[in-house]
Parts: C-alpha cells; sequence; structure tokens
C-alpha cells in the first residue's frame, strides 16, 4: 500500500488553521525574519527534518522557516490533546508540510505517526518531550545512523538524554534547546505561566483573587505558573523538594511546605514538576471538596490518575468540556482538568506567539548551525551556541522597538584589565 502523505482530521479545515497561523506570524518577527534569509541563503537544502511537536499555530511557523531553507519536513503530534486539527489541515494544505496528527489520537496511533516521520530517514530531528529521539533508540535504531543532531525543547527530555549520555547509551549528538537563555528564561516561565492559568480559566471560569493555588514544582515553568497566579490575585503556595528553590519561593514571597500539609489548603493545584505522582493517593486523601487538579509538565504521569480513580465511588466525564468529575463519597469530588495532560495546550492554545518566536528563532538558527557542521559533533549533550542566543535577543529587542546602551571605550578597557581595584 502507497504510503500517507498526510495523516490529519479534517483538511476541510484549512482555511481556519491559515487564519490563525498567520495571526500568530504577526507576532513572531524574528522567526520571519530569520525566513526570509533561509528563503535566500537555503542553509537545509535537501537536509530531511523530522518534527515530533506539538501541532500548533506556532509550530506551523516554524515548519515553513525550515521548508523555506530547502528542508523536507515531517511532522508529529508531541501530545496527543495539544493537536490543533485545523491548524494541521493548513500546514497540509496551504504550507505543504507532511503532517501526521490527529486531535485525540489514541497512543497507538501516536507511535504510528512517530514511526511515520521516521520513515523519511530524517538527518535532523526536533523534539518536544524526547518521544522521536527514544522511538529511535529502542525501536528504530537503523534509522539513527542517518541523524547529524537531534534538538530536545523540554526540561524533561534534555534530563533524560542527559542520563542516556551519561550511561553511554546516545547514538547521536543532541542540542539541548531547552537549556538556551533565549528559551527557557522566556518560554518555560512567562509561556508557561500565562497558557497554564489560560487553561484552567478557559476550563473552569473560576475566579482566580483570593484563591490558594498550590503550584507544585519552582522551576522556570512553576515560578511563571506562581508569579501570574499571584497578580490574578491568587493566595499562592509551593512545593518544591529541592532545597534552593524553595529557599527562592520562600524568598520571591510565596508560602512553601510540603504536599502533605498543602493538600489541606489547596483549592487548585497545577503540577509543573517533570517527575512522577507528585499528587496521589496520601494527598487526594487530604483535598477539600472541589478541589482542582491539572497538570502543566509535559507528561501526563504528574497527577496518580490511576489511584484517584481506584479510590473513586464514581467517575464523571465532561461535567464540563476537559473536566472530568472523581466522587470521592458523597461529600466529596475531586475535579481533574485535560486528563491530567499539559492544561496549557489541551485546554488552552499553549504558549503566545511571542514567547514561541524566540523558541523557534533558536531552533531555526541550531538547524542551520547543525547542518553546517554535518557529521562533526560529537556523541554528546551540546548547548546551543552563545552566538545564536545573542542574535536571537538582539533581533527580538530589536524587533520590540527597545533599544539598550553599550559599553565605553573605557568600560570596555575596564572590564578586559584587572588593574584598578580599591
Ligand atoms: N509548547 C508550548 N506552547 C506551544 C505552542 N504554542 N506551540 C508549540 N509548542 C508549544
Amino acid at each position: 500500500m502507497a504510503k500517507k502523505k498526510c495523516d490529519v482530521t479534517d483538511l476541510k479545515l484549512a482555511p481556519q488553521g491559515k487564519k490563525k497561523i498567520l495571526w500568530a506570524d504577526r507576532d513572531m518577527p524574528v522567526l520571519a525574519l530569520i525566513r526570509r534569509r533561509f528563503e535566500k541563503q537555503k542553509p537545509l537544502a535537501g537536509i530531511r527534518v523530522g518534527c515530533c511537536m506539538h501541532v500548533t499555530s506556532e509550530t506551523a511557523n516554524l515548519m515553513r522557516t525550515l521548508q523555506a531553507g530547502g528542508a523536507q519536513v515531517a511532522l508529529c503530534a508531541s501530545n496527543p490533546l495539544s493537536t490543533q486539527d485545523h491548524t494541521a489541515a493548513s500546514m497540509v494544505k496551504d504550507f505543504g508540510v507532511a503532517v501526521f496528527a490527529r486531535r485525540a489520537e489514541s497512543v497507538k496511533t501516536f507511535y504510528d505517526h512517530v514511526n511515520t516521520v521516521i520513515d523519511i530517514k530524517p538527518q535532523i530531528t526536533m523534539d518536544d518531550g524526547a518521544d522521536l529521539v527514544n522511538t529511535l533508540h529502542t525501536k528504530r535504531t537503523n534509522e539513527a545512523e542517518n541523524i547529524l543532531a537531534s534538538m530536545e525543547e523540554t526540561t524533561t527530555g534534555v534530563i533524560r538524554l542527559r542520563a542516556m549520555a551519561g550511561n553511554g547509551e546516545l547514538l547521536f549528538p543532541v542540542v539541548a534547546v531547552n537549556d538556551a537563555d533565549t528559551k527557557h528564561l522566556f518560554d518555560n516561565r512567562y509561556g508557561t505561566g500565562q497558557s497554564t492559568l489560560d487553561g484552567v480559566l478557559r476550563a473552569t471560569d473560576l475566579l482566580l483573587a483570593g484563591k490558594h493555588i498550590v503550584v507544585v514544582g519552582y522551576g522556570w515553568c512553576g515560578r511563571g505558573v506562581a508569579m501570574r497566579a499571584r497578580g490574578a490575585g491568587a493566595i499562592v503556595h509551593i512545593a518544591e523538594i529541592e532545597p534552593l528553590k524553595a529557599l527562592e519561593a520562600v524568598m520571591d514571597g510565596f508560602h512553601v511546605a510540603p504536599m502533605s500539609e498543602l493538600a489541606t489548603v489547596g483549592e487548585v493545584f497545577i503540577t509543573v514538576t517533570g517527575n512522577k505522582h507528585v499528587l496521589r493517593a496520601e494527598h487526594f486523601r487530604k483535598m477539600k471538596n472541589g478541589a482542582v487538579v491539572c497538570n502543566s509538565g509535559h507528561f501526563d504521569v504528574e497527577i496518580d490518575i490511576p489511584a484517584l480513580r481506584k479510590m473513586s465511588k464514581k467517575v464523571v466525564k465532561e461535567v464540563r468540556p476537559l473536566v472530568t468529575e472523581y466522587q470521592i463519597n458523597l461529600r466529596k469530588s475531586i475535579y481533574l482538568l485535560a486528563d491530567g495532560r499539559l492544561v496549557n495546550l489541551s485546554a488552552a492554545t499553549g504558549h503566545p506567539a511571542s514567547v514561541m518566536d524566540m523558541s523557534f528563532a533558536t531552533q531555526a538558527l541550531t538547524a542551520e548551525w547543525i547542518a553546517k557542521k554535518g557529521r562533526k559533533l560529537a556523541v554528546e549533550v551540546h548547548e546551543v551556541p552563545r552566538k545564536i542566543e545573542d542574535q536571537v535577543a538582539q533581533f527580538k529587542l530589536h524587533a520590540m522597538d527597545v533599544h539598550i546602551d553599550r559599553l565605553t571605550r573605557e568600560q570596555v578597557r575596564y572590564l578586559a584589565s584587572s588593574g584598578e581595584g580599591t
């Protein structure tokens, strides 16, 4: 049977998707600038790029940029619930991207799609959660030799890849795009902060002012969520296991305590740890009637949903779209959003375009750097070159019409010398 060129829900949705892609593009000026240069210079000519990413309007603009650089691109979803079907349709119909993603696809279809992307024999891969790289290291090892390098854009994925590198298991070079300042300082913090609350609000219509919100994890994503929740008038509590991060949360003015205590206080719980079962039976037991629980970490393992199901007398699906009620007993229900999957991408549309502009500009320039390096990169986890980060920051400031000072000659000399002191 001939292989499918795409697999999306409904190509007729393309007109709506195109409008959203072009709307997002207005807020992605750095990526647009790179796209115009790529169109002329074709730095990715003949390179096959396999991507496993959230299928959103912002990702569409990254795909357009890679194609403008001459790449052949195939895209599958990095999460079954984050796919925007209209965007997927437009990517295929209006922009000629090979997309394999349907919103709410089964786990089997999800992996069929990952494998279809690997079938193009990618030389560069882009991952959001390391599912593509993981498949290349387990079930499709024959294809690993084609890979010049892979890029990873989540904290969760980078942790995994560093562990693999430490165990000598990496089969090809990897670039930790997540660790670039132009990515995590903005995308993880401001992107996750805003879009997570957006997801909670769209799913529940709750008032945030005066609400006790427990943020589980105080990494860059947790900071963003906590900062925005406080801005909306919520009373914010933090659960964190790393002493340094906990201390930062205290000095940022948040109440920090163990989950065993916070479980009794919280009205909304948001997990952003990258770890497993950070909310579990012992916590559900202590929660108040009406507690809302959701996750904004990459995988749907942060909330122990099987335990929640097991301790519930009844489970009512869709009491509102994307809200499931777990009736623990007659007096207590807990409400789970988006089945514990990324609430910002399942119940809302993910990070705003302006912040994805920086992440995806970093990705596009890193793809160009990998293509230039060819086979020269060592099999290890690489940082994004500082030059790329400086360029993205500079372009973004320029696009925002923000101007900054330059060092005087005297200051340059001072910084380069050790002669002057007290
Ligand atoms: N990750 C978080 N938000 C996103 C978005 N809008 N597009 C692609 N990936 C994302």
